[in-house]
């Protein structure tokens, strides 16, 4: 399928004009001009294909929020071109809008001083919502967001949290083709994250509606995407499924528990004797100890055989990879696949 979100060299620079303390300071800029380069987004290149979940992600100052904005009508590039459903989002804005959706956890998209029922009703007017659709959507909104409550409060008054359902109501509420979530869940309480989150994937499951989401909570992404697309320092570091990153990563770590004896701590500090392809053993309550391992070079059978014969065993867990784990290492030492061993 050809894709819904073409970005080919993209590119957008900021001139920041430099400035020294003080008043002569500001009077000599007006002179010298002196300023510098900053590449908030530095030729990236990705597509995104019709009904994804993608979790695009990337350091502080890595330029999310530029590309969302780019492609959200609101920054022109300076280079590079992009396409989202068939619009080039800064030539045609209007157009654009009606096919996207967009949510900044930072700041607020709606009109700060109208009570909520009206910002739906100028939404429903711009966006020629049909009714059907108005009522299935509120229908959706009521039973996970519970925003009937708020419909006559000004958007000004709302809690962070209620500000939020409503941001997330108003993006999804015309059916658009893509919605693009900057920090969605920021400073959201874990029963709203939740909530948030199902609504993504219903819309995503029932509407077809591609997601592009950003997010410093790995929770986020792991509940909501599928497709991954990791930038760093400005540039695509990788672009797949989160499970193929997974099974790149060759890390992994089981817990148990056992009852406390003697000899436990002695047989404890043998393990990685026995087992060269564990790399860390580490105690941790009374009675439970962790081990991490490289899953290609270990036998776990094995290990597990020998576990059970050396500890009185009450319960054993398998650590799913972290995520955040993995990230954090492909940002500190490049992918799982290229380092070295
Ligand atoms: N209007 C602007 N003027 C100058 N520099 C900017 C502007 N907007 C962004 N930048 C710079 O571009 C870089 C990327 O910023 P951006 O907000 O896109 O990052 P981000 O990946 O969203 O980061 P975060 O995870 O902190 O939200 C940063 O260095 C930022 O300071
Ligand atoms: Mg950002």
């Amino acid at each position: 399928m050809a894709p819904i979100i073409r970005v080919e060299g993209l590119t957008k620079q900021y001139k920041l004009y430099e400035r020294k303390p003080g008043l002569w300071g500001s009077v000599s800029t007006l002179f010298s001009r002196r300023h510098r380069i900053v590449r908030a987004v530095d030729n990236i290149s990705f597509n995104v294909a019709p009904g994804a979940r993608v979790a695009y992600l990337g350091p502080n100052g890595a330029g999310k929020s530029t590309t969302i904005k780019i492609l959200a009508g609101i920054v022109t590039p300076t280079s590079g071109r992009c396409e989202v459903a068939g619009v080039v989002p800064y030539r045609e804005r209007v157009r654009n809008a009606a096919n996207i959706g967009v949510v900044f956890g930072q700041r607020s998209q709606l009109w700060w001083d109208l009570p909520v029922a009206d910002s739906f009703a100028i939404l429903r007017r711009i966006y020629a919502i049909s009714p059907a659709v108005y009522d299935k959507n509120m229908r959706l909104f009521r039973e996970l967001l519970d925003i009937d409550q708020l419909a006559a409060v000004p958007v000004r008054k709302l809690s962070l949290g209620q500000r939020m359902r409503v941001e997330i109501a108003a993006s999804f509420l015309h059916d658009p083709r893509v919605v693009f979530l900057d920090e969605p869940t920021i400073g959201l309480d874990a029963i709203l994250k939740q909530a948030i989150r199902t609504l993504i994937r219903r819309m995503n499951e029932e509407v077809g509606t591609t997601i592009v989401l950003t997010s410093h909570d790995m929770d986020d992404v792991s509940e909501i995407c599928d497709d991954l697309i990791l930038i760093d320092k400005s540039r695509v570091v990788y672009q797949g499924t989160v499970a193929a990153l997974n099974s790149m990563e060759q890390r992994r770590s089981v817990l148990f528990d056992y009852r406390p004896a003697p000899a436990a701590a002695e047989a404890l500090a043998r393990l990685a004797q026995h087992f060269p392809a564990i790399d860390a053993v580490t105690p941790q309550a009374q009675g439970r100890a962790r081990i991490d391992f490289r899953r290609d070079a270990l036998d776990l059978p094995a290990l597990i055989a020998h576990l059970f014969r050396e500890f009185d065993i009450v319960d054993f867990y398998s650590l799913a990879p972290d995520l955040e784990e993995i990230i954090r290492g492909v940002y500190q030492a490049g992918m799982p696949n290229q380092r070295a061993a």
